[in-house]
Order: C-alpha cells, then sequence, then structure tokens
C-alpha cells in the first residue's frame, strides 16, 4: 500500500494510452471497431475481442467484429453475459464459459469457435449512459485477472467516446452526402426546367427568342427584355443565366418596384456595420449575384436616384457599400426587365436615357399571346402535362373543341393567364378528357346554349374593330372575376393571371367596381 506502482502496471497505463491515441485519429467506425479490438487482444494476451453496441431504438446488441469477418451479428440486448453488462453495468468474469448459466451459445454454434473463458465490461458514454458492452475472450494462459478488468474497463471508456464521436461523424457525412445528392437533383431539374427548352413554341417569334438566348449564352452584355405581363420575361432571363456558364452560380431576382426608394441603394450595393445606430452589416444584391446574373425585374420603376447608382455600377463595375471606404469590384452579369415602354418614359423624364442604352445592348422582346395564337394549343398541352406530372395525376387531354376554344380567347394575362386556367381546368376534371362542358367563363361563346346565355348578357355591344372586341372581352373577363370571387381583388388578379396592381389599372380603365 502507498508504495509505486508495479513496472507492469505502468506498461500497461502506457499501452493504454497510446492505444487511446489510435483511436482518437481514426475517424471511420468500422475501421474503429477492428482497431480497438486488435489492439485489446494484444494488450489483454486474449484470443479474440468484441464491442457489442446497443440499438436502443430496436432494443439489441450489435456487433461487427464478433465473428471476425464482416458479417453484422445482431441478438436481444437482454441475452448472453454481454447482454447481462449492457444491461446492468456490472462487469462480469467469467472462468468457464459452458458453465455460466448466462452464457449464450449461440455465437459459438455459428462460428464454430470455443469460448473457454471471457471478461466483459459495459461501455458508457459521457453522461454515464450504456451505449454497449466491451468483451474480450480466451485469455492466452490462464484465467483473466482482476487487473484485466481494470485494463479492460479502462480501454472500454475512452472506445465509447471515440465510438460516439465516430457514429455522429459518420451521420454527418451521411446527412451531408444526402444533401449534395438532392441539391444536384434539384440543379438538374432547375436546369432542364430553364434550359430554353423549357420555353414552349414552335413558331418564329418563339423561335427567334431561343435562337436569340443561344447565341447570347456564352457573352456577359446586358439584356433588356420587355413585354406584357405574363409573356415570360422571367423564363427567358432564367433560361438565359441557366444556359450560360454561370449557370452554377446565383441567379438573383430583384423586383425594383416593391424597392422603397430610401433603400434602394442599401438593397442594391449593401451597408456597412454601424452606418447608424443598430445598423448590421448587409450584402447588396449585386454581391449576392457575384459570378452569376442579376435580374432587375420591372425596372421601370426604379426612382431616378437609384437609376443614377445603377448607371454608375453598370459603367465602372464597382458598387460601394452604404457607409463603406473602399469599392468592391463586381463580376456580375445584369438582365433587365419591364412591362412599361421606356422610350415613353425617357420622353416623360422619368427614366434616364443613358441608362437605357446600357442596359439594352441586346433587346429580347416577349409577345403577347393574341400575337402568336398558334402556339396556344402546345402551351396549354404543354402545362396539362405539366399538371400531371406534378401532382401525380392520371393524363389528361383536351378535346379538339377546347383547343379551338382556348386558342381563341383574347388573354389580357397572357400566358401566365393561359396557365392558369390550364391548371384550373385540369383540377376541376372529371374524366381524362375535358371538354367544352369543363369550360366556364371567359372564353367566346361556342355552343348554342352559351350562345343565349351570352345574347341574354348585358349591353351586347357593336365591335367595330378587333381592339375594341379585345377590350370588351377583357372588360367582362375582369367583370366575371370580380363577380365570382366577390370582389376579393387579389383572387381575381391570380385568376385572370394579373398582378394585383395590374387588375386596378385595367378596372381603372373600364371604370370597374373599385
Ligand atoms: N413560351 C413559354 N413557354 C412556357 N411557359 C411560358 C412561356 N411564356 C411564359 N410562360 C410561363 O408563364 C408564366 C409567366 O411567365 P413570367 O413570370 O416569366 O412572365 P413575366 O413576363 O415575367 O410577367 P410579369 O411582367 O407579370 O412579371 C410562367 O409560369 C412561365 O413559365
Ligand atoms: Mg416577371
Amino acid at each position: 500500500m502507498g508504495s509505486m506502482p508495479q513496472p507492469d502496471v505502468n506498461e500497461r497505463l502506457a499501452a493504454i494510452l497510446s492505444i487511446c491515441q489510435k483511436m482518437n485519429s481514426e475517424r471511420d467506425l468500422g475501421a474503429l471497431l477492428d482497431l480497438i479490438a486488435r489492439e485489446a487482444t494484444s494488450l489483454l494476451d486474449c484470443d479474440r475481442a468484441s464491442i457489442f453496441l446497443l440499438d436502443a431504438e430496436r432494443n439489441e446488441l450489435w456487433s461487427k467484429v464478433a465473428l471476425g469477418s464482416d458479417e453484422i451479428l445482431r441478438f436481444d440486448a437482454r441475452r448472453g453475459i454481454a447482454g447481462t453488462t449492457a444491461l446492468t453495468g456490472a462487469t462480469i468474469n467469467v472462468r468457464d464459459a459452458y458453465s455460466d448459466p448466462r452464457f449464450y451459445t449461440g455465437i459459438d454454434d455459428r462460428t464454430g469457435y470455443r469460448t473457454r473463458n471471457l471478461l466483459a465490461v459495459a461501455m458508457r458514454n459521457q453522461h454515464g449512459e450504456i451505449v454497449g458492452a466491451f468483451e474480450v475472450l480466451n485469455k492466452r494462459v490462464g484465467v483473466f485477472t482482476a487487473r484485466d478488468e481494470e485494463s479492460l474497463a479502462a480501454l472500454a471508456s475512452h472506445a465509447a467516446g471515440a465510438i460516439e464521436t465516430a457514429q455522429l461523424i459518420g451521420e454527418l457525412k451521411r446527412n451531408h452526402e444526402e444533401l449534395e445528392e438532392q441539391n444536384a437533383h434539384l440543379r438538374r431539374e432547375v436546369e432542364s426546367r430553364y434550359s430554353t427548352h423549357g420555353i414552349i413554341g414552335g413558331g418564329q417569334r418563339i423561335q427567334q427568342v431561343v435562337r436569340l438566348i443561344e447565341r447570347i449564352r456564352d457573352s456577359v452584355v446586358n439584356v433588356l427584355i420587355t413585354g406584357e405581363s405574363g409573356t415570360g420575361k422571367e423564363l427567358v432571363a432564367k433560361a438565359i443565366h441557366y444556359n450560360s456558364p454561370r449557370a452554377k452560380r446565383p441567379f438573383v431576382a430583384l423586383n425594383c418596384a416593391a424597392l422603397p426608394e430610401t433603400l434602394a441603394e442599401s438593397e442594391l450595393f449593401g451597408i456597412e456595420k454601424g452606418v447608424a445606430t443598430g445598423v448590421e452589416k448587409r450584402v447588396g444584391h449585386f454581391e449576392k449575384a457575384t459570378g452569376g446574373t442579376l435580374f432587375l425585374d420591372e425596372i421601370g420603376d426604379l426612382s431616378l436616384t437609384a437609376q443614377a447608382k445603377m448607371l454608375r455600377v453598370l459603367q465602372e463595375r464597382v458598387v460601394e457599400r452604404v457607409g463603406g471606404r473602399a469599392p468592391i469590384a463586381v463580376d456580375v452579369r445584369v438582365l433587365a426587365a419591364t412591362n412599361k415602354d421606356l422610350e415613353a418614359e425617357i420622353a416623360k423624364g422619368t427614366f434616364r436615357e443613358d441608362l437605357y442604352y446600357r442596359i439594352k445592348v441586346i433587346h429580347i422582346q416577349t409577345p403577347p399571346l393574341r400575337d402568336i395564337r398558334e402556339e396556344i394549343p402546345l402551351l396549354a398541352t404543354h402545362f396539362l402535362r405539366e399538371y400531371c406530372k406534378e401532382t401525380s395525376h392520371a393524363a389528361l387531354e383536351f378535346s379538339p373543341a377546347v383547343l379551338r376554344r382556348l386558342a381563341s380567347a383574347p388573354w389580357p394575362g397572357n400566358v401566365r393567364q393561359l396557365r392558369n386556367e390550364v391548371m384550373r381546368l385540369a383540377a376541376c376534371a372529371r374524366g381524362s378528357l375535358i371538354d367544352e362542358d369543363d369550360l366556364l367563363f371567359g372564353l367566346p361563346p361556342s355552343s348554342a346554349r352559351e350562345r343565349t346565355a351570352a345574347a341574354a348578357a348585358p349591353a351586347p355591344v357593336r365591335l367595330e374593330s378587333l381592339k375594341k372586341a379585345t377590350e370588351e372581352l377583357e372588360r367582362r373577363m375582369i367583370a366575371e372575376a370580380l363577380l365570382s370571387t366577390k370582389n376579393n381583388q387579389q383572387q381575381a388578379a391570380r385568376i385572370l393571371g394579373l398582378s394585383r396592381q395590374g387588375l386596378i389599372n385595367k378596372m381603372k380603365r373600364y371604370s370597374l367596381g373599385g
């Protein structure tokens, strides 16, 4: 007592320490379990070592190395010596396995191995909870001693920590791989959706747009996309981005109309921390789009002050954060869109001419749907398939009469409205064929029943010109949408494929409700 530890105790401690160091540098669970088992057999001078880990969910013990092979062994967590140890935490030292009633002979039976004696200790995590059992078999000479019990217990307490870390790392790795996989899948999906193939239309007007997109995909020239609401301006912008070498970098869209004048500068260019009390550093949209594409939607609504700042960025290719000291170089391709007539805005003095020419290096115009009616059957069928695919709905089809009626409707909300209408028809479809009975309002009447209904409609006007006729239809569609939604402008706008503001403008134009 109180004397110096015996030399072989020191040796054992040193051996355990060196095993611990090896364990800590092994991050792969399988390799770690092999390593611990190997080291334990040499430390305790025995034949075999097994680590049984507790699978609390299934109340089972499992072991990778119990059989000395890659096979994984699982059994009831209450079974055998290892089970007893895992259940009670007790250290169990058995001198003659086959005379101990707790000994489970099943493993020997399967492997043909003969267990003479064994020692099992519990493995606990940092919180003291039992996570498994560590078992060594067949001491080479004699039986396991009290000192062996101590050594195995010391080894087990370190092993538990290393195993837990390896398990966590394995889990993180698997999660990470799963996310990567999902991410790659989504990226492929987005890319195929916004590749030029996502732009439907076989006619000249659409094909011109597609060819232009393909021609400019490798350059960084600024592009202005103009067209009425719902004609596919954003679709074109995404097609340009996802077809360009910048496809793997961000596509950042900024709606200039929703940008209050006071915030425009910090939103676009960012702000340094502490410019005013409580101000946190914020990265601007230009920086967010680094290496990628910045899509300035509704650029016609940018204030004159913001226009001036924007012009400077486009000229000098640097941004300055609000409160920042040094300009930051930006590598961003700028695409802009508007449904306003920018030349008229220039004439009114609300849009800068120099900015206009900066952004309009290439000009793409998306045609209103009424000018490309020949595309309507193709578009409608495409949206119908898209609906079926996205909702896992059985295949649906339009009757030829419905397609004809769709092709002759006015579509003030353009392709977006057509898409919404197709989605609505698909959602209401009763069979696999959508026929005329499924059509509701808005489309020019053709059946006898509807003709009578239309004749009874208020104030049939003489339609002097196509423009008048279109306007009249538009007015009626809006009135009906408002009626069917009980004047809910948000809903009515959605049905018509218009923005809420777009609807309000049209309501004003036609002096409807309010
Ligand atoms: N040629 C086309 N092929 C397939 N889908 C189209 C086509 N044109 C438009 N779309 C679809 O119509 C909808 C409206 O398009 P998008 O949002 O690009 O219009 P927009 O011109 O940006 O409208 P707004 O001015 O109201 O913002 C989208 O669902 C888009 O995918
Ligand atoms: Mg848009």
